[in-house]
Order: structure tokens, then sequence, then C-alpha cells
């Protein structure tokens, strides 16, 4: 079997990543970054929120914190294809070095200009319990009707399909006999609150590589080439 090379991201070089959070709902995944962000633990710029949808609780924390936002209602658009468009035409002149998806119901389209810089936060342990309709309390009630002992959190690059990519983090966490949805997702966020900004961190510090579709967590970054 033949090992497959180590591939290198680049990431800023340690500098603070310019960030697009996209999102659909509550936006507390937004609002651990902008914490975090403004406590110091992590150095990073929030340039733009998008929302797919206008009643989206996320748009109204981003402006508290005098974030720049625009809505591309998903609703509005006959087609991923347009909806897209109006989204990459949002982002395209703001040039962000990393997109974070924070409850992203809809699908983005890396059209060749996003790859390895888009990155996505599920509450569970995938490929198990995700995909297209698994999304915040459902992922929940789908794992405690399936009567598993463990879900947990991935953190992962996005590609073109719902909840896929190379996995960046992945973590356990338990499922109790009196759990319900909403006490299992606390659970599990808590765990999303640390790992996601963990691995903006590393993504920026460029100590994330493939070896096919593993990732690996490099010590230290690569040193560039002056060349
Ligand atoms: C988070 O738990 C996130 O992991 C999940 O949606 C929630 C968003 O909460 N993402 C997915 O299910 C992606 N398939 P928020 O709107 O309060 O940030």
């Amino acid at each position: 079997m033949t090992i497959p090379s180590l591939v290198t991201i680049p990431g800023t070089g340690g500098q603070a990543p310019r960030l697009a959070v996209l999102l659909s709902g509550g936006g507390s995944t937004l609002q651990n970054l902008i914490d975090q962000i403004q406590r110091g633990d992590l150095h990073a710029h929030i340039e733009v929120v998008v929302a797919s949808r206008r009643d989206a609780f996320g748009l109204v924390r981003a402006q508290r914190a005098g974030i720049r936002c625009h809505v591309v209602p998903r609703r509005e658009f006959s087609s991923v294809e347009a909806f897209n468009d109006a989204l990459h035409a949002v982002l395209e002149p703001l040039d962000v070095d990393l997109v974070v998806l924070a409850g992203f119901l809809s699908k983005f389209q890396l059209r060749g200009r996003y790859q390895y810089r888009v990155l996505n936060v599920h509450p569970a342990l995938i490929p198990a319990f995700s995909g297209q309709g698994f999304y915040g309390l459902h992922v929940h009630r789908a794992v405690l009707d399936a009567g598993v002992k463990v879900t947990g959190c991935t953190v992962h690059f996005a590609d073109d399909e719902y909840d896929h990519g190379p996995i960046i983090f992945q973590e356990c966490v338990p499922v109790l006999d009196d759990d319900t949805p909403e006490t299992l997702a606390l659970r599990v966020q808590a765990v999303e609150r640390r790992l996601y900004p963990a691995a903006i961190r590393l993504w920026a510090q460029g100590r994330l590589a493939l070896r096919g579709q593993r990732v690996v967590i490099l010590p230290s970054a690569p040193s560039r080439s002056l060349t």
C-alpha cells in the first residue's frame, strides 16, 4: 500500500485570519467565536456574518458585536446554484481567509475557490447522524432514537456534500439514560465551544496537513521557502 504524501495547508502564517461566518439560526456558535476573540483567546477577525434566513437570531448577535451582516435568503432562490451565486457575490469582494459554517442549513459550494478554506462543526460523530436534514436538535433526537451510548462533536473541512470532508477533530460525549435532545445538545455544545476555535487556530497557524483524507496536526507550522 502506498502512503499518500503529506499536503500542507498554508493558513495565514499565524496572522489573525479574516473570517466569514455563515449561519441560519440562533448563532450561539458565532457568539462563542465573538466571545473568544474579545477575550483574546482566539486571534481572528470576523469580517462578515451571512445568514440564510432573515429571522436568524445570529444576525442580532452580529449586529450587537458591530459585525457587518448580509442576508441571502435561501427561500428566495429557486436552486442551490442561484443561492450560491448570490452567496459568492457577497463573499468575493471581501476576500476572506476562512469560511466558518456555524449552523448553516444550506449547502455552501466551494466552486474551486475555497478548498480547505471552509470549516464546519457538526453535533455528532460523522458519518453517523449527519447529512441533509441532520441539523441542531434533529441530530440529538435521532441519536436518542437510535439508542447509541456515545455521540460527540466533529469539526471538519467542508466539501461539496453536507457534513462531509476531512475530519480535524472528533470527541466523544456520553449519552445518558435520562437525556433529552436539549440536555444532550448542551453537553455536545460544550465540546463544540472548545474544538471549533481550536481548529480555527490550527488552520491559521498552518498546522493542518492532509495525508489522503486524513488530517494530520503538525507540531509546528512547516517553514516556508523564501524562493
Ligand atoms: C450547532 O450545534 C452546530 O453544531 C449545528 O447546529 C448548531 C447551531 O447552533 N450544526 C449542524 O447541525 C450542521 N449540520 P447555533 O445556531 O446556536 O450556532
